[in-house]
């Protein structure tokens, strides 16, 4: 539902001055401050609309805001600028009204920022699509380019527009914008020569040296340096919140947007260049010989970049600089130019040069702006122009601004009571008059044909013979003396010959908004606006496209003798013009005010408020509009603002608004002559009646608020209550279920149990019953099965073999046995009693005949081995088995005997003639000769002695001559000693008191000694009668030599005794053998 709001929710102060009680100049301020010191910047009177400059960015233009006023009443809301401009685009889309928004107010009071605002909330809320937006912003962007050419820096305002500017927005019937047309009002072009104190020329000259590329900069002859210029005011150069560089581009940007051409934007900053080398040209007296001062160009050098720039001759500038020529009726004068006519000529021409080159920029933006389609369209004009204007010294500029702000006061007095008077009109409402100060005769003063200023100052200006200031002065004082606006010391009208304020020079005009004082001087200058012919020719040959284009009049072919129009005659034709054009349109007001000359944002400087409110005549304003009838609202919304205050109209009134409202009024008993009813309107003569209602239904709302909140409050228990109530059944029975389930689960639980309990029993007895069935079955079955084996056996047992299994287990054994037997006998090993290798078995349980056979067949072939053997090979093998016996283990000579045949014969006795004698003397078999060593008990040396065996004795002899030494019987033999180790010694031991024992024991080393041993164990073993000969291997034993007995004993010997067996006699009674270690 949308909310109905209105102007007057909330207010600060009162949102329409209109509504003021009392109403007072004192009361008005105070509202306005009130306001004001709220950020409340707009006020209404009535439609109207008052702005207070904030000098500051308030949050109230957002887009939010934009669309909080789109298609809302114009008092719904709280007063803002947007309302207004809502108001006038949907009169003109809506009831195909144009419209126009006035915007007045003094310099700085914000109205080119309203006419910024307006036209940004137009464009806001306008139709889009690709080609309206295109339109919308060139119109938006044709702004920056004309600020910067036409706004400059003032005491007043940092971006003061210094010229008017009125601009027509074309709509198509859809609301969607096509295009526009701006026409300029006399641009301050004074300015572009000289500034006053503390102001700057226009900001394109600031902007182009701060912002240009290098490169740009020396294409233009232009340096960086403001210093440099003698038209460029040093000491406010720089404007603090300005950036210069930056806003050069965005005037660039803004010009490309708008559709100026690459070429054309360069002849356009050639002109500005061209101006700043101007003012550089500076002058020289020369004297000439009639006596007459002639002007010289000091330095030509600006000069000839100018004229690059332009494309003009150096000699014909040259020229127009020092010469003038006047041409009438067919004859030329020259006459020389002296220097100060030579500065003028210099400053015209740079003034001309600039306010023509802004005039065609306002026409090429037209050109790119304008509506294409030929349809009728509706417009809305935006009149931004400069504010009513009192310096300390006034002069022809501020004259012409003044008298365009009493023509616009004018019209707006006119406008704003047509329009209450046509209101009424429409209404039916009795029109009473109206008491105002209309400034018509003030205009009338100004613009009179015959006898105005404007008039007078072209008569003088056109009349023959010498016309100066003063003369236009006293034409005044003798014209204008009677006039009740006009005053001067000398007027005919002898009341201000002594008046002390007003110079001799000057005159004063009482405008509505003040007496302004006025210095004639420069007035008829000003007002002739003259270029020399000389100057404009000069331009118009220039090569250059945009100069030729501004300078028509220098056209030869096209001299004009006719005087061209003076400054104020044009003047006065555009504003009329623009007058009548307003007239036709639908006006929107924009009264801007500025609370303080500081710029400073929360001052509010009640004297200067004061003053503006006064020349604006806003309190006459409210009076007007307070006249007849304070306020007035349409039926509807006044029904629906007020129903509330009788029984019969609320909360709903069935029947037409007006007849509620007349309800309503009459239920109040508001007297009569307070209110008129109109045709869709109520009219309230007092504000106070207003207030009266707008209490009552503040009383009422607070009632009705309590109603509400009692109901509401009431609603919302109850509704608590209910969810309450609703949520406890849903509890409830949720709560009921889940016990219900917990219960029935139990039950489930239980029977299941008891149930399980019951089935187990029942299934363990069927168990228990059907085991036994079972067993009583098996049991049957297994005495059946053996009832009927027994049968059966004994029937036919008869048919059965008794032994078959048995003779079967032989016949299988008997064939394994063949088979094996029969394999092994293929298989045999070698018949060498080494071959160790043996068939494996091919059945376990023949492990013992197998080894056992294995053993048979090794004897076998042993014996086979040894039935090969003679009787020799036999006896040896005797022999050396019987060596065996002896030595093995015992002795370490043992093991390397093993290899040695036992040869017996090493000498060959019997062959060698030397021992015949011996031989002869041993008549028996020689079993054994070899040569020993006998050791000597004296020194244990050896001495070489032929040792012979026979069968019965042992026989030694000298071994060279072979002469026998000792003979000694076998039976004389006690025993032999021998070490363990590997020497060759050994001991023979005589038998205690037999015949050989005489010459004692024999000590005797050998190298065949097992050999030797062995068969002396041999023979006298063999010899039946004698007992065995023992054999003693000790490392220590006793030798009976003749007298006495010696110990001999083995030791090991060191290494370093070598390897061979040393014999050394330690004492009488001991030998020491050292052995070397065996190996
Ligand atoms: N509504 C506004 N909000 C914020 N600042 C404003 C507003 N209106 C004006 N100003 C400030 O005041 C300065 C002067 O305003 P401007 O519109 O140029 O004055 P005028 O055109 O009346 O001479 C602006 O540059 C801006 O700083
Ligand atoms: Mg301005």
């Amino acid at each position: 539902m949308e909310v109905k709001t209105s102007l007057l929710d909330n207010m600060i102060g009162v949102g329409d001055m209109v509504l003021l009680e009392p109403l007072t100049e004192d009361s008005f301020l105070e509202n306005l401050k009130k306001r004001f010191d709220h950020n409340e910047i707009y006020t209404y009177i009535g439609s109207v609309v008052i702005s207070l400059n904030p000098y500051r960015s308030l949050p109230i233009y957002t887009p939010d805001k934009v669309e909080e006023y789109r298609n809302r009443n114009f008092y719904e809301l709280s007063p803002h600028i947007y309302a207004l401009a809502d108001e006038a685009y949907r009169s003109l889309r809506d009831q195909d009204k144009d419209q126009c928004i006035l915007i007045t107010g003094e310099s700085g009071a914000g109205k080119t920022e309203a006419s910024k605002l307006v036209m940004s909330y137009v464009a806001a809320v306008c139709g889009k699509g690709q080609e309206v937006n295109k339109v919308k912003e060139q119109l938006l962007q044709s702004n920056p380019v004309l600020e910067a050419f036409g706004n400059a820096k003032t005491v007043r305002n940092d971006n003061s527009s210094r010229f008017g500017k009125y601009m027509d927005i074309e709509f198509d019937f859809k609301g969607d914008p096509l295009g526009g047309v701006i026409s300029n009002y006399l641009l301050e072009k004074s300015r572009v020569v000289k500034q006053p104190r503390g102001e700057r020329n226009f900001h394109i000259f600031y902007q182009l040296l701060s912002g240009a590329s290098d490169d740009t900069l020396k294409k233009l002859k232009l340096e960086r340096d403001f210093s440099k210029y003698n038209y460029l005011s040093l000491d406010s150069a720089t404007v603090s919140g300005l950036d210069d560089a930056a806003n050069f581009r965005t005037v660039r940007n803004a010009m490309q947007i708008v559709g100026f051409m690459e070429d054309e934007m360069q002849s356009v900053l050639e002109l500005v260049a061209a101006v700043l080398k101007l003012g550089n040209i500076e002058f020289k007296p020369e004297s000439r010989c009639n006596g007459m001062d002639e002007s010289r160009i000091k330095d030509k050098n600006d000069l000839k970049e100018m004229c690059e720039l332009l494309g003009t001759e150096q000699s014909v500038l040259e020229r127009a600089f020092s010469y003038r020529t006047v041409e009438a009726k067919m004859e030329k004068v020259s006459t020389t130019l002296n220097v100060a006519q030579a500065y003028y000529a210099r400053d015209a021409l740079a003034k001309n040069l600039y306010s023509r080159l802004f005039s065609w920029l306002v026409t090429r933006i037209n050109g790119s702006i304008k509506a294409q389609a030929k349809t009728r369209h509706k417009v809305m004009g935006v009149l931004d122009i400069y504010g009513f204007e009192i310096f300390e010294d006034n002069s022809f500029e501020q004259f012409i601004i003044n008298y365009c702000n009493e023509k616009l006061q004018q019209i707006f007095i006119e406008l704003t009571l047509r329009e209450e008077q046509e209101e009424y009109i429409r209404e039916g409402i009795e029109w009473t008059n109206i008491e105002y100060f209309n400034n018509a005769v003030i205009c009338d003063l100004i613009e009179n044909n015959q006898n105005g200023i404007l008039a007078m100052l072209d008569e003088e200006c056109l009349r023959p013979g010498t016309v100066t200031d003063e003369t236009f002065l006293d034409k005044l004082n003798t014209i204008c003396a009677d006039h009740q606006h006009f005053e001067s010391r000398l007027s005919k009208n002898s009341k201000f010959l002594n008046d002390h304020s007003l110079p001799h020079n000057c005159f004063r005009i009482q405008h509505y908004a003040g007496k302004v004082l006025y210095r004639v001087e420069g007035f008829v200058d000003k007002n002739n606006d003259l270029l020399y012919r000389d100057l404009s020719q000069a331009m118009y040959k220039a090569n250059h496209s945009l100069i030729k284009q501004l300078f028509p009049e220098g056209n030869p072919v096209k001299v004009n003798l006719k005087r061209p129009p003076t400054a104020g005659f044009q003047f006065k034709a555009s504003v009329g013009t623009l007058m009548s054009n307003l007239q036709t349109k639908n006006p929107n007001y924009i009264r801007c005010i500025k609370p303080n000359d500081k710029k400073a944002s929360h001052i509010f400087n009640e004297s200067l408020v004061c003053h503006q409110a006064r020349y604006l005549g806003l309190m006459e304003n409210v009076r007007v509009r307070r006249a007849g009838y304070a306020f007035r609202q349409a039926y509807e919304p006044c029904l629906e603002r007020y129903k509330m205050l009788c029984k019969n109209t609320w909360p709903h009134w069935k029947g037409p608004a007006r007849q509620g409202v007349e309800v309503l009024m009459t239920n109040l008993q508001v007297p009569a002559e307070e209110y008129s009813y109109g045709r869709s309107k109520i009219f309230i003569r007092n504000p106070r009646t207003l207030f009266f209602l707008e209490e009552k239904r503040k009383q009422c709302l607070e009632d009705l608020a309590t109603l509400i909140q009692k109901i509401y409050r009431g609603w919302k228990c109850r509704s608590h209550f209910l969810l309450l109530k609703k949520s406890q059944i849903v509890v409830a029975s949720w709560y009921r279920r889940y016990a219900q389930q917990k219960k029935y689960q139990k039950i489930k639980h239980s029977t299941t149990v008891v149930q399980s309990y019951t089935r187990g029993w029942q299934a363990r007895k069927l168990l228990r019953e059907l085991k036994y069935q079972k067993k009583c079955e098996e049991a049957v079955t297994t005495i059946a099965a053996f009832w009927h084996g027994t049968q059966v056996r004994r029937e036919y047992r008869k048919f059965f073999r008794a032994n078959a299994g048995k003779k079967i287990y032989n016949f299988t054994i008997q064939r394994i046995m063949q088979k094996y037997f029969l394999g092994l006998k293929s298989k045999l090993p070698s018949m060498s009693p080494i071959d160790k290798t043996w068939p494996a078995r091919p059945y376990s349980f023949l492990d013992g005949v197998h080894a056992e056979l294995r053993r048979i067949f090794h004897l076998w072939r042993c014996k086979k081995y040894r039935s090969q053997f003679t009787e020799e090979k036999k006896a040896v093998y005797e022999e050396k088995l019987e060596a065996s016996e002896l030595f093995k283990d015992k002795k370490a000579l043992y093991p390397s005997s093993v290899r040695q045949p036992f040869k017996g014969d090493y000498l060959e006795i019997s062959k060698n003639p030397k021992y015949q004698k011996l031989s002869s003397a041993v008549d028996e078999k020689i079993l054994l000769a070899d040569v020993v060593n006998k050791i000597n008990r004296a020194n244990g040396k050896g001495s070489p002695r032929l040792f012979l065996l026979t069968k019965k004795n042992v026989v030694l002899a000298d071994q060279k001559t072979g002469q026998l030494k000792a003979n000694v019987p076998l039976t004389d033999l006690a025993s032999v000693s021998t070490s363990t180790q590997t020497d060759g010694f050994f001991a023979l031991k005589l038998k205690e008191g037999s015949a050989s024992a005489i010459k004692g024991d024999f000590l005797l080393s050998s190298d065949h000694l097992i050999e030797m041993i062995t068969k002396l164990h041999r023979i006298s073993s063999m010899a039946a009668d004698r007992e065995k000969l023992n054999i003693d291997i000790l490392d220590e034993f006793l030798v009976q030599f003749k007298q006495d007995k010696v110990c001999v004993k083995f030791i090991q010997g060191s290494p370093k005794n070598g390897n061979s067996v040393s014999c050394k006699r330690k004492n009488n009674r001991l030998l020491e053998v050292s052995v070397p270690a065996s190996s």
